[in-house]
């Protein structure tokens, strides 16, 4: 596996590739990597001869109160679990290969940021999309995979991918799991022992919500209503619990359609997020 830390470098590599005709799918990750993002990459070696992993903690998506310090670097380990699931490339740039003296670009998409994570995070999807177009640009792959866990993210992506023609095709991939059902994640590492065994509430609480609609309920309402006293009971603080329209991400007003229910919630210091889609059995 190689491993390149300059645009450079990794331009020369996929541009060799492509003089033989092989096909290149990337897989963006922030490094710290568990068996969600080993995942990813196996479903990008299924669609692509050759699959680019980058490491980038991306200082422009953190706010100045959330955790870019403190967010775990694991480079070696990572490197070991991608040459084990036939990565071909690692991309680690340094931040300041990235974003040099003089850096002055934004990339922003404008609406679909005004929600959910949006409103908590501000900036936080502006360096998102500014940090995705760069790998695009380095990397050049026909394809990207994105895990469905950070829905919001995916769709951002998706919108900038199509505002500006960028020449690659973005795959979702469904949502990775522990066997009671928390949704595999980065900061999942920070939760002590009492704190993981209430963490699953928030996929309980979902898939409660998504069986009830599929059932009949149409009143988003009484459905967060239910599901934040589920959550909060557990011990958890919600930031919000939402049904909205999978497509721009606004709340519905009523449940006739698929549609995708989304929380955010903390425990202790850490913010865990969940979603899962939903819709009437007759939709
Ligand atoms: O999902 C992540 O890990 C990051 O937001 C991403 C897409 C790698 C951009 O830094």
């Amino acid at each position: 596996m190689v491993i390149a830390s300059t645009v450079q470098e990794l331009r020369t590599l996929v541009r060799g590739w492509r003089v033989q005709g092989r096909t290149v799918a990337m897989v963006p990750t922030m490094g710290a990597l568990h068996d969600g993002h080993l995942d990813l990459v196996r479903a990008a070696r299924e669609l692509a001869d050759h699959v680019v992993t980058s490491i980038f903690v991306n200082p422009t998506q953190f706010g100045p109160n959330e955790d870019f310090d403190r967010y775990p670097r694991t480079f070696d380990a990572d490197c070991a679990m991608l040459d084990q699931v036939g990565c071909d490339a690692v991309f680690a740039p340094s931040v300041s290969a990235m974003y040099p003296d003089g850096f002055q670009t934004r990339v922003e998409v404008t609406r679909l940021p005004d929600h959910l994570c949006g409103l908590g995070r501000p900036g936080h999807f502006a360096g998102v999309t500014l940090v995705v177009l760069k790998l695009f640009h380095a990397c050049e792959p026909d394809l990207a995979v994105f895990g469905e866990k950070d829905f919001q993210q995916v769709r951002v992506i998706e919108q900038m991918v199509r505002d500006l023609d960028c020449p690659v095709r973005i795959v979702r991939h469904p949502t990775v799991r522990e066997a009671d059902g928390l949704a595999r994640s980065s900061r999942n590492r920070y939760l002590d022992a009492r704190q993981r065994s209430q963490a699953p509430v928030l996929f309980r609480t979902l898939s409660g919500m998504a069986s009830r609609i599929q059932a009949g309920a149409r009143d988003p309402g009484s459905l967060i209503a239910q599901g934040r006293a589920a959550i909060t009971a557990a011990g958890l603080s919600v930031e919000y619990l939402s049904i909205v329209d999978p497509d721009t991400l606004e709340d519905v007003a009523s449940i006739d359609g698929p549609v995708r229910i989304l929380v955010a919630a903390r425990l202790g210091v850490t913010r865990l997020i969940d979603n899962v889609g939903a819709q009437p059995a007759s939709a």
